[in-house]
């Protein structure tokens, strides 16, 4: 039995503790928070053990915590650091480093310069096998995520008939139960997005990616509108539709009406957290012109890397063969029925 430690427990670590406890080949160690609030009492009565760092442990005298992070992180398997952006990077210098003790970090993270965390972004459907024997590993985030589920089985099909790739990336400015971030009435601007960066490093510097990033004030998901430029006559919709008919994580909808629906509807039908784990292709948008096709999806912010965590901790910690990873988070997270069901409500009309 392995065990793993998931530090931090906000919008990220609390899905993937929930969703990993169900596993019978690990041990949740226990979950790591650094303030003294609500989220403890609430991961108490989850189940999970507490650990908090040694130089803050007085302020959490009103709390039934069961010991530091310093001395749990040397004893586990492996960690899932779910820390804000760059505090990882923190993390990795203070105590995973020195312990020798095995991470995956989260997509807020760097994987170049002098604060990168890891050398190898994951993407279950591109590398993954490449993680087996690697102490460190960076899980990409939501977008960069979404960007590989929609790319790689297009350069699998299409491969150099593809010239250009251009996103716009439509972004949500908190999460849903992120009370803290106050959503302003704003749309601004990301100077060079490190989503380019982030996908080009596990799809190949040559992929004729070009991004720009947006931030909307919404709770609800990410839109990317990408416009694929094809060497020649581009594809028709239903040839493009087809390629995603089979592909894990992504349900193809045609009556969705706005981000907001679909999480409208996961909510309506219990799926954990609103989430549906998804990438939504919005078929009713698919436009073709002359060697372009223009295509459009949503991207479910919080729930996708979910899953994506689950199958690198296998590759990590079990090295297990990638169609049994798929096959043992199917179990946990039951991919095709969300599919089936996204598809079923949001049919043609
Ligand atoms: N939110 C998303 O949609 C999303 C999607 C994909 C990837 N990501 C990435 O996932 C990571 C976590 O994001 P999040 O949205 O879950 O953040 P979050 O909701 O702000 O949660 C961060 C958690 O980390 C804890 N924490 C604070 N300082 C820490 C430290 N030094 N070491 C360990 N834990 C610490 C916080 O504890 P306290 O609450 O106790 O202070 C909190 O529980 C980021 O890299 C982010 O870019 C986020």
């Amino acid at each position: 039995m392995k065990r793993v430690f998931v530090n931090g427990y906000g919008s990220i670590g609390s899905r993937i503790a929930q969703f990993i406890a169900d596993d019978q080949d690990i041990e949740v160690a226990g979950i790591g928070k650094h303030s003294p609030d609500e989220k403890v009492t609430d991961a108490i009565s989850r189940g999970f053990k507490v650990y908090v760092p040694k130089n803050k442990v007085a302020s959490f005298k009103n709390f039934n915590i069961s010991g530091t992070i310093e001395d749990i992180i040397s004893d586990c398997d492996l960690v899932i650091d779910a820390s804000p952006g760059g505090a990882g990077y923190a993390n990795k210098k203070t105590l995973y480093e020195p312990k020798n003790t095995r991470a995956i970090f989260q997509g807020g993270e760097k994987i170049t310069g002098e604060e990168s965390v890891a050398q190898l972004i994951f993407n279950s459907r591109v590398n993954y096998e490449k993680t087996f024997d690697r102490q460190f590993v960076m899980q990409g985030s939501c977008n960069v995520t979404g960007m590989g589920r929609i790319i790689q089985p297009l350069k699998e099909k299409y491969g150099k008939k593809i010239k250009r790739l251009d996103a716009i990336l439509i972004r949500r400015w908190a999460d849903l139960e992120d009370s803290k971030t106050e959503v302003k009435d704003s749309i601004e601007w990301s100077h060079k997005p490190h989503h380019d960066e982030d996908v080009k490093s596990y799809m190949g510097a040559d992929t004729p990616l070009f991004i720009r990033a947006f931030k909307v004030p919404t709770r609800q998901m990410h839109v990317h509108s990408m416009d694929i430029r094809f060497d020649g006559s581009a594809p028709n919709a239903a040839e493009i539709i087809s390629i995603y008919k089979n592909e894990y994580g992504v349900a193809t909808l045609y009556s969705a009406k706005g981000t907001k629906d679909i999480r409208d509807y996961a909510e309506s039908i219990k799926f954990s957290f609103k989430d549906t784990n998804m990438i939504h292709l919005h078929a009713d948008l698919i436009e073709v012109q002359d060697d372009v096709v223009k295509l459009t999806y949503s991207d479910d912010q919080t729930g996708i890397v979910v899953p994506e965590n689950h199958l690198l901790m296998q590759a990590m910690l079990f090295k297990r063969k990638k169609e049994d990873a798929f096959r043992h988070t199917e179990e946990l997270f039951h991919m095709a029925e969300k599919k089936r069901m996204l598809e079923e409500h949001f049919r043609r009309q």
